[in-house]
C-alpha cells in the first residue's frame, strides 16, 4: 500500500511517501528562521507558515518518490497532540486529498509516530521501552505493539527540549537551542564544572521534572560567574541527561525489557546518546536511536504508524478533528492502550 503522510503538529511542515519497500521520500520544511527572532514557536505564525508550505512540500515529496497523486492509495496525517492551528492545516489538506480521490484516510497520534520511528530503520522486538524526549513532550512508555502503549511516566512541568531551548535563550544561543548547547558542550565543555540540581520525585518513580534545573541556571547566571559558556552548557546538559537516564534505567530493570528506544528531537543529543549507550551496555540493555532525520519531527514516522494501522484495516472518518491534547497510552486515549 502506497501512503502519503502529512505532519504539521508544531513548526515543521512535512510530507512523506511510503510503500512496502519503506520510505520513498521524506521532506521537511523547517520554520526555525520564522520563529528564531521570538525565541520560541509563535502559534499564529506557525499555522500561517504551514498554509504557505503544505502544498509545495507535498509536491516535493511526490516528486522525490517519483509518483503522482494517482499512485497514492491512502492518506495519513497527524491529528494531535500539537498546536491546533498547525494541526488543522495538515489534517484538512490530508482529508481533502482523501475526499477528492476517494482514498482511505487515517489520523495518527504524533507521539505514536515518534515511538515507532525506530522501526523505519530496523526491526526491534516488542515490548520495548520508549523514551520520548522532544520540545513538547518528555514521557516514558512501554511499547507492546502498534497501538499498544502504556505510559509509565511523564514530565511534571517542562519538556526536556523546552528546558534546553530556555537555557539556550538565557545563554544567548538562539532558537532552537538544544543543538547549540550540545555543540558547545561537545567542544570541550566540562560537565562537572557547575553542579546543577537533579530533581528527585517522591511520587511517580518514572516521572521527570526540569523546571528546577532551569531556575537554577537562571539564578546561577544572575549571580554572575566567570565560567566558560561551554562548561555551563556541558554541566546543564549533564543534569538533564542524569534526570532522563535515571527513571529510564529504573523502569527497564523493573519491567525486564531488553531494549530501550530513545526518540524525539532531544534524542539527537550526542551526550545523551553516548551516556545511554554506555549505561545500557553496563545494564545489559540494548539502546536504540532512530537516525537523526527521524528523531526530529517528520512525516515518515507518521506514515509508518498510519500504514501499519491501515494495513490491519483501521481508518478514520473524514469528520476526525484536530486534538491539541490528544493523549496516548492512558485509559482515555482513543488509540488502543493499556491503562497506566
Ligand atoms: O521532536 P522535535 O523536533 O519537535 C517537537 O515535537 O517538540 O523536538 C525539538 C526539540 C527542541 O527543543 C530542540 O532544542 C531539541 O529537540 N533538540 C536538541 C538537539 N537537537 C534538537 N536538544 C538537545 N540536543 C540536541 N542535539
Ligand atoms: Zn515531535
Amino acid at each position: 500500500m502506497r501512503v502519503l503522510a502529512i505532519e504539521s503538529s508544531c513548526d515543521d511542515t512535512a510530507a512523506a511517501v511510503l510503500d512496502a519497500g519503506g520510505v520513498r521520500s521524506s521532506i521537511v520544511a523547517s520554520q526555525d528562521l520564522v520563529h528564531g527572532p521570538y525565541g520560541g514557536v509563535v502559534p499564529e505564525l506557525a499555522s500561517r507558515q504551514h498554509v504557505l508550505a503544505i502544498l509545495p512540500v507535498i509536491e516535493r515529496a511526490l516528486a522525490a518518490a517519483a509518483v503522482t497523486l494517482d499512485d497514492i492509495e491512502a492518506v495519513a496525517a497527524t491529528y494531535g497532540p500539537g498546536l491546533v492551528g498547525s494541526l488543522l492545516v495538515g489534517l484538512q489538506v490530508a482529508k481533502g486529498i482523501a475526499l477528492a480521490r476517494g482514498l482511505p484516510f487515517i489520523g495518527v497520534n504524533h507521539l505514536e509516530g515518534h515511538l515507532l520511528a525506530i522501526l523505519l530503520d530496523r526491526p526491534v522486538p516488542f515490548p520495548y521501552l520508549g523514551l520520548l524526549v522532544s520540545g513538547g513532550h518528555t514521557s516514558l512508555y512501554l511499547v507492546e505493539g502498534v497501538g499498544a502503549y502504556c505510559m509509565l511516566g511523564r514530565t511534571r512541568d517542562d519538556a526536556a527540549g523546552e528546558a534546553f531551548d530556555k537555557a539556550a535563550k538565557m545563554l544567548g544561543l538562539g532558537y532552537p537551542g538544544g543543538a547549540s548547547i550540545d555543540r558547545l558542550a561537545a567542544g570541550g565543555g566540562d560537565p562537572g564544572r557547575v553542579r546543577f540540581p537533579r530533581a528527585s520525585l517522591k511520587r511517580g518513580a518514572y516521572d521527570f521534572s526540569f523546571s528546577g534545573v532551569k531556575t537554577a541556571l537562571r539564578q546561577y547566571l544572575l549571580d554572575g560567574h566567570s565560567v566558560a559558556v561551554a562548561d555551563i552548557c556541558a554541566s546543564f546538559q549533564e543534569a538533564i541527561i542524569d534526570m532522563l537516564v535515571g527513571p529510564t534505567l529504573k523502569a527497564a530493570r523493573a519491567l525486564g525489557v531488553a531494549t530501550v528506544v530513545v526518540s524525539g528531537g532531544v534524542s539527537a543529543n550526542s551526550r545523551l546518546r553516548a551516556r545511554m549507550a554506555e549505561l545500557g551496555a553496563g545494564a545489559g540493555l540494548e539502546v536504540a536511536f532512530p537516525r537523526f532525520a527521524y528523531c526530529t519531527d517528520n512525516a515518515a514516522m507518521i506514515g509508518y504508524a498510519g500504514r501499519a494501522r491501515l494495513l490491519r484495516g483501521e481508518t478514520h472518518d473524514l469528520t476526525l478533528n484536530a486534538e491539541a491534547t490528544l493523549p496516548i497510552g492512558v485509559a482515555d486515549a482513543p488509540v488502543v492502550g493499556r491503562p497506566a
